[in-house]
């Protein structure tokens, strides 16, 4: 703890006063005080990771509970919202053929529901359906049959209330889940890191974006790990971690470097390589998720963010947005003592799918723009096709186990990053080049005024579902689209 400094001293009594909820998300609002920055809050604790909970014998049963309250971020009381208490809620950790039941009680005073980003469960019924919604106060009850082949990795969860999609992950509601490997991949440690964003008043609470921060996705001012603000880790030289890390932040891409330390990129998302590659850098647009192998070599490591260019808005009318320009420090890593002996071999992978090789049974193309007016007061409104989401509208009907292939222009200033839910994507074009392996991912990005291909086979599950931009407040605005597979 670092002594007490008067302006330290003002926002600690500042939470004090921030139990009254006002407005739509049981948030305080304080607009015009002087916002937490990050020299105010003590950074440099040790990492911690939410708890966890195993399925045993085949099933996992959790209640999660959405809910405002005191929630500790970056080691302060603030008041957010949290699943059980805590920001990120507890990690969900089960097998491929498990049934995971979940328990949502909203104890929000807005409606919510619960997503399973990334997991190929059904859309229907009480699984990962997206059109239930769960009113403030209520419980909804559901349960996701998980097939046998399940892809391991790391997936997440957060809600998906239309309209309310971007304050309340915003406001600390997402955790993660983890399908183990059938086959371990050996490593001295795991550690799982869901990076978020947030901003916290000096009143200790999250303010609400304004017209032209949802027009751009909104950009905390706090990159947290787990809840907190560069934490601290250990390891020895040679020791070889897996860490499992989740884009949770709303609008904020990440491009992750860690200097002096070696980093092998298992896959990303459900995407597995078959055998690992090293890598200097890894970028995750929002939703993404790394699944990597970090082996010591030895000194202190900070794994930082860099700037990354995601567009800009400034052309547009009412503009002002521009990325940023400094690198944020997410976490902290120190090599030393005895170098371990070195681990074993990583297993070879299966061969991950390739559908350029498949039939295409129907080609589409998805528009992503930013048109004019629906936002109000001149701002841009983000279309697909040039649509605003209807929840009583089917945007595409495609036939039940056929393979497709889509078409994604970008013809707006920013980056859009497609999430599909249920059937994974494989990318074969990016930019407008051809890619030369297989990689599969359920967020996909595409560059503003640019274009992207992906292959999708819809099997396994029938149903209807949505597809997305991920950034949050773009899906809130509209920028989503039904899929019925039938
Ligand atoms: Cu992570 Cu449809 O969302
Ligand atoms: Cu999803
Ligand atoms: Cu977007």
């Amino acid at each position: 703890m670092r002594p007490m400094t008067r302006r330290n001293a003002l926002i600690l009594g500042g939470v004090g006063i921030a139990g009254v909820a006002v407005g739509g998300t049981g948030l305080l609002m304080n607009q015009g005080a002087p916002s937490l920055s990050p020299s105010d809050i003590d950074a440099g604790g040790e990492f911690i990771e939410p708890t966890e909970l195993r399925s045993a014998g085949g099933a996992l049963a959790v209640t999660l509970e959405s809910a405002p309250g005191q929630v500790t971020i970056a080691g302060r009381t603030v008041r957010a919202l949290g699943y059980n208490g805590g920001t990120p809620g507890p990690t969900l950790r089960v097998r491929a053929g498990d049934t995971l039941s979940v328990s949502l009680r909203n104890g929000l005073t807005d409606p919510s529901n619960l997503h399973v980003h990334g997991l190929h469960v059904s859309p229907e019924n009480n699984s990962d359906n997206m059109f239930v919604t769960v009113p403030a106060g209520e419980s909804f009850d559901y349960q996701y049959d998980l097939p046998a082949n399940h892809p391991p990795g790391v997936y997440w969860y957060h809600p998906h209330q239309h309209g309310f999609v971007t304050d309340q992950v915003f406001g600390g509601l997402f955790g993660a889940i983890i399908v183990e490997d059938p086959d371990p991949i050996p490593a001295d440690r795991e550690r799982l890191l869901v990076v978020s964003d947030i901003t916290i008043s000096s009143a200790g609470t999250v303010p609400a974006a304004t017209s032209m921060e949802k027009m751009s996705g909104r950009e905390g001012e706090l990159v947290l790990v787990n809840g907190q603000l560069n934490p601290g880790m250990t390891a020895r030289p040679g020791e070889r971690e897996r860490w499992r890390i989740v884009n949770a932040s709303v609008s904020r891409y990440l491009r992750l470097r860690l200097d002096g330390q070696r980093m092998t990129l298992l896959g990303i998302d459900s995407g597995r390589f078959e055998s690992a590659r090293d890598v200097e850098e890894i970028v995750l647009a929002p939703g993404n998720r790394a699944d990597l192998l970090v082996t010591g070599a030895s000194g202190t490591s900070v794994l930082r963010t860099l700037p990354y260019d995601r567009g800009s808005s400034g052309g547009m009318m009412g503009g002002g947005f521009s990325p940023a320009t400094d690198d944020v420090a997410l976490a902290t890593l120190t090599v030393a003592g005895e170098t371990a002996d070195e681990p074993a071999a990583i297993p070879r992978q299966p061969t991950p799918r390739d559908l350029r090789s498949t039939t295409v049974t129907a080609r589409r193309e998805l528009v992503f723009a930013m048109g004019m007016g629906g936002m109000g007061g001149g701002m841009m409104t983000p279309t697909i096709n040039g649509r605003v989401f209807d929840p009583s509208r089917d945007d595409e009907t495609v036939q039940f186990g056929s393979v497709e292939e889509w078409l994604l222009t970008n013809t707006s200033p920013l980056d859009h990053p497609l999430h599909l839910h249920v059937w994974p994507m494989q990318i074969v074009e990016q930019d407008g080049q051809a890619v030369e392996t297989a990689i599969w991912q359920d967020v996909v990005n595409i560059r503003a005024r640019s274009t992207t291909r992906v292959r999708i086979a819809f099997e396994d599950f029938s149903g209807r579902t949505v597809y997305h931009c991920h950034i949050l407040d773009h899906e809130d605005a509209g920028m989503m689209g039904i899929i019925q597979a039938r």
